[in-house]
């Protein structure tokens, strides 16, 4: 039975656990509403994305998602995130998705 708990909570994305990560890494520039008006925002070009915009979602897989965390923005200020492990992003990308909830 406690196997069966933690293979579970292993595999099911976490928008809650997702939710500190992001508090801790994501928030100064994507903003804690995630509108892309974080503190640092200001000074960047270009802005963070509006991750609450519906149209930015529009037929955007999880693997989209992903990749665009663990790759980051050439060019941009959006950094590659190396660090996160593949449920820590599954958690990130299950709480992104909740900024377009409708
Ligand atoms: C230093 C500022 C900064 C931080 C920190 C940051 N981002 Fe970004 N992010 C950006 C910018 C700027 C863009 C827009 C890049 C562009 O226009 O191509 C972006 C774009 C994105 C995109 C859209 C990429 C695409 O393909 O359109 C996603 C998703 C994203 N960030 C998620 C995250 C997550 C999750 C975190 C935390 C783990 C994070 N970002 C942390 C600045 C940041």
């Amino acid at each position: 039975m406690l196997t069966w708990m933690l293979v579970t909570v292993a595999l099911a994305a976490d928008p809650a656990a997702g939710k500190v990560l992001y508090a801790a890494s994501c928030t100064a520039c994507h903003g804690a509403a995630g509108n892309g008006k974080g503190p640092a925002a200001v000074a960047l070009k270009p802005k963070p994305t509006d991750l609450t915009a519906a149209a930015w979602w529009v037929g955007k897989t999880d693997e989209q998602v992903t990749v665009a965390i663990r790759a980051g923005r050439p060019g941009t200020s959006m950094a590659p995130f190396t660090e996160f492990s593949d449920a820590e992003v599954g958690d990130l990308v299950a709480y992104l998705r909740t900024f377009a909830a409708p």
